[in-house]
């Protein structure tokens, strides 16, 4: 049994990036690298949180200390999580395509010709797992933590996100180019809740981790 303010608390983190197959050898994926949901689980391991993280593809190695769980769609997402609830709390910081090929080719698809036309490619939508897990019911988390990456008006969009998706709080970031966030070593948040919102100062994705691991542990230790 862990120590720290946390011990005893269950927490979800998902994270990574999702990958929805076209054929066998083929992906649609975005640029999300997992560092930031990597880090979240390990800070709320080290407040002693018994932590399950559920990860898209990624290049790292999982915390010490924390049930992993690989996957690569979204839907496989979705039903790691649902075969891992129920959760005191839950963090979704994965990058989750909000779209799939609608047809998953049995085999490669291929270029026969040089004139061949590309077939358009349909897409259907993915489920949104943060707002499964955030819906009102026995199994929901008592607290849910969703991330927001946006590329203008950070808090009004993410503000309304918080509200649209029924999470407690959104963790809300400014991925637009330039910035350097999405696959980087550092991040700048604002932390909506019900209460309003709070802008961090510029800092390590770690850090960021801890802050946000540290602020659920004072959550918890005043509800
Ligand atoms: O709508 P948007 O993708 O910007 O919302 C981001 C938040 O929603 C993140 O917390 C992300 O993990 C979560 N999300 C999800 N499932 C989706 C889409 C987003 O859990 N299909």
């Amino acid at each position: 049994q862990q120590n720290g303010p946390l011990a005893g608390k269950s927490v979800l983190v998902t994270a990574g990036p999702t990958h929805e197959p076209l054929d066998p050898v083929r992906y649609l994926a975005n640029r999300s690298s997992g560092k930031q949901g990597y880090a979240v689980a390990a800070a709320l391991a080290d407040l002693g949180a018994s932590v399950t993280l559920v990860s898209g593809p990624t290049t790292l190695r999982a915390p010490a200390g924390v049930t992993y769980v690989p996957c690569e769609t979204a839907c496989q997402m979705l039903a790691c999580v649902k075969a891992a609830v129920p959760f005191d709390a839950a963090v979704c910081t994965a990058a989750v395509a909000d779209w799939r090929p609608e047809v998953l080719a049995g085999q490669k698809i291929k270029k026969i010709s040089r004139d061949d036309v590309p077939a358009p490619i349909r897409l259907v939508s993915n489920p949104d797992i943060l707002a499964e897990i955030s819906t009102p019911g026995s199994q929901r988390p008592a607290l849910v933590v969703g991330f927001a990456a946006e590329t203008e008006k950070v808090e009004e969009h993410a503000t309304a996100k918080r509200q649209r998706k029924g999470c407690d709080w959104i963790v809300a970031n400014d991925v637009s180019a330039g910035t350097g966030i999405m696959g980087g070593d550092s991040n700048q948040v604002v932390l909506i809740t019900a209460q309003g919102s709070e802008r961090w100062p510029h800092m390590l994705k770690e850090e960021v981790a801890q802050r946000l691991a540290s602020r659920m542990a004072d959550w918890f230790t005043e509800s």
